[in-house]
């Protein structure tokens, strides 16, 4: 008795996917053939995305009610346009590094009580909850949680004071923004390829202690994805209501793309770079070949950092590169430079030198095909190096060309002393946790570079450059 139950449960169950497979694949050809079309994922990305996040053991539920129909307009205040909504609710709380939430149906956003309700249109589903931290590091723990909840019925669910047509993304600032990689990296990256699906007509919501001026530093960018204002919703005392939400950014790793993870279009990271070339319209698509123009000198741009984490020996260093063939500029980048004017300056650049850290983001700005010479300091710090720089970097179709240190380069022999075992044993340190790691390697340390040697690294770039 009960396996029959079971099976017919199934059956119905199955039944019921492939209905509102059906009927989604119907309103979307309707919305596209009538030209009005928002909705732009088909079914067969979503349903193959979430295979690949349950490959990798993730613990989706996948919530599907059917194709209903609003049967009390009234009651409800449901959006504007009146065909079926279909609600389906997707959150996603065990990846690596984000927990976000793929919304369809009569979704209602109030700011001021970080609270995001999903009502169905008749009662008959379960009452199911979730606690989404919007930023897309989970690892942001000082970054509140929105309540995402997905209400039993059509009663209790507060009245929308705007209503839009247009689908949403929710995401966090606070978190790590603000410093220059994380801003890419958890940011500007994950939002450019949940946007892309949407052409810019999408509305982006922001929540968290919003700074003005990151919004503006960053509002070429945000103004490609989205052609509307974004909305602050901090302290926001109205009812949102969308047909489609996004909660949350999903990253697919530290800093880049999993094509296939793309909802409704393939990206990959040169996709990124092309789309930030032309937002900020920077003109340089690709680096300089000097076997082809021998006139030219390929351009090095040398970032020092301010305070630590310095080249002690800049002059040698722009010597050296110069012997090898660059034009070189020494550049102090500073937190607060605008991204329009920083983005055209390293895109006249074919070459980026650095000591590891944030700086070395503009990567993102050089034309492919040029170099990213990354100088990684003492204290096993390479893997931090390539995962964040160095990986994305030949994503994005760069060189990339790691130069690890000898302790004889550090400043940390002169200060510390041989014996210290910051020198001798980098993992003791690393056992310590990151504070100490940080303060240690990250803010104690210059870098005196042995010019003999690098001069090899700055041979490489150069013969890259002509051999591209
Ligand atoms: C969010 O959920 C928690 C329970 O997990 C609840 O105590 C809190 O009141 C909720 N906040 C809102 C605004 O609904
Ligand atoms: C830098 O060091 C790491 C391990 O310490 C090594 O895997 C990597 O190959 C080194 N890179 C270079 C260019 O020497």
């Amino acid at each position: 008795m009960k396996s029959w139950v079971q099976s017919h449960l199934n059956v119905g169950l199955i039944v019921g996917v492939l209905f509102v497979v059906l009927t989604y694949l119907l309103v979307w050809q309707q919305a596209a053939t009538t030209g009005g079309t928002r909705v732009v994922t088909t079914v067969a990305q979503w349903l193959v995305d979430k295979q690949l996040s349950e490959g990798e053991g993730s613990s989706e539920k996948v919530v599907t009610n059917g194709a209903q129909q609003i049967v009390d307009k009234q009651l409800i205040q449901a959006p504007s346009e009146t065909e079926a909504v279909t609600t389906k609710v997707m959150c996603s709380t065990e990846e690596r590094l984000s927990d976000y939430c793929e919304l369809d149906g009569d979704v209602r956003i109030r700011g001021r009580a970080w609270s995001v309700d999903v009502v169905p249109p008749s009662w008959s589903s379960e009452r199911r909850a979730w606690k989404i931290r919007p930023y897309s590091r989970r690892s942001a723990t000082h970054v509140d949680t929105l309540n995402v909840t997905q209400l039993q019925g059509p009663g209790g669910a507060p009245a929308c004071t705007v209503t839009y047509s247009k689908p949403a993304i929710i995401f966090a600032l606070g978190g790590y923004s603000g410093n220059v990689f994380h801003d890419h990296a958890d940011v500007l990256l994950p939002l450019f390829y949940l946007s892309r699906q949407y052409g810019r007509e999408v509305q982006l919501l922001v929540i968290n202690r919003v700074q003005p001026w990151w919004l503006g530093k960053y509002r070429l960018a945000l103004r490609a994805m989205s052609r509307y204002d974004v909305v602050n919703l901090d302290g926001d005392t109205h009812v949102r209501c969308f047909r489609r939400v996004t909660v949350g950014l999903r990253l697919h790793k530290d800093f880049g793309i999993v094509p296939e993870r793309v909802p409704g279009v393939r990206l990959a990271m040169p996709d990124f770079t092309r789309f930030l070339r032309e937002a900020y319209g920077l003109p340089r698509g690709a680096a300089a070949n000097p076997a082809r123009e021998p006139r030219r000198r390929p351009r090095l741009m040398l970032i020092q950092r301010q305070p630590h984490r310095r080249f002690l020996n800049e002059r040698e260093i722009v010597r050296a590169a110069e012997e090898a063939g660059f034009e070189v500029a020494v550049t102090e980048l500073r937190i607060d430079a605008a991204v329009d004017e920083q983005a055209p300056l390293v895109n006249s650049f074919d070459a980026i030198l650095g000591l590891h850290g944030a700086g070395m983001t503009n990567e993102v700005f050089l034309p492919p095909g040029g170099v990213l010479i990354q100088v990684v300091p003492l204290g096993k710090l390479d893997l931090m190096a390539r995962v964040e720089y160095g990986e994305p970097a030949t994503e994005m179709g760069l060189k990339y060309l790691c130069y690890n240190i000898t302790v004889q380069e550090s400043s940390l022999l002169e200060t510390l002393g041989p014996d210290d075992p910051a020198i001798t044993d980098p993992d003791s340190v690393h056992r310590r946790g990151w504070a100490a790691l940080y303060d240690i390697y990250l803010t104690k340390q210059d870098v005196r570079l042995d010019i003999a040697r690098f001069s090899l690294t700055l041979a490489e770039a150069m013969d890259h450059l002509r051999r591209q």
